[in-house]
């Protein structure tokens, strides 16, 4: 048995992007654990920043679709779990004013990506912060107070179609010591 028949390792490289959902709903068992998984990603000082708002009412994902074009696939996801930090408060209470929040909630998002793979269901990342077409729309559709942002969105359901596992190292990006 070779290192990477591990389940860990199997679920990290067979993790692709998937925008194609079944008609199938995620059960709440499994809404539930994506959650928890949520909630372990590391975070600059522990500060745990991230808000999570669990969006499976299909109009609301139809909207978040119509947002911009690469966003369309929302509208067949069955479940959408949008990152947002309250960035106003955190970079007046931790100083933090260098866009820690992103790497904060970019964990969140590839745990929650992660996990989803873990229990049978694929997903996507749907950007949104800095995608003005999507930041002007998807934060009121949510409902996200005054100084909230949402770095994205993991759509998450029961893959259409499977894909293919990642594979291989690209040597010419590995740089021993010294680039
Ligand atoms: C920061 C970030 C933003 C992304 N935004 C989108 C997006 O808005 N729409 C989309 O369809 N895919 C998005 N993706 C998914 C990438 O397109 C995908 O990860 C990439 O093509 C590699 O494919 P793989 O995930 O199957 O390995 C995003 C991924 C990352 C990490």
């Amino acid at each position: 048995m070779s290192l990477s028949d591990n389940q860990t390792i199997r679920i990290i490289l067979g993790r692709r992007s998937v925008r194609i959902f079944e008609e199938k709903s995620v059960e709440t068992e499994k809404v539930d654990l994506l959650l928890e998984c949520a909630f372990a990603a590391p975070s600059a000082m522990n500060i745990r920043p991230c808000h999570l708002v669990v969006v499976d009412d299909k109009e609301l994902l139809k909207k978040i679709g119509e947002a911009s074009v690469h966003s369309r696939m929302a509208a067949g996801a069955p479940l959408g779990l949008a990152v947002c930090v309250d960035v106003a408060n955190y970079e007046k209470q931790h100083g933090f004013t260098d866009g820690t929040w992103m790497e904060d909630a970019s964990c969140v998002m590839e745990n929650v990506l992660l996990a989803a793979r873990a229990v049978g269901l694929e997903g996507v990342w749907l950007q949104i912060a800095n995608r003005p077409e999507r930041e002007g729309t998807i934060p009121s559709l949510l409902g996200l107070p005054d100084g909230v942002r949402a770095l994205a969105m993991a759509l998450v359901g029961y893959g259409a179609k499977a894909k293919s596992p990642h594979a291989g190292v690209d040597e010419a990006r590995v740089h021993h010591n010294r680039w």
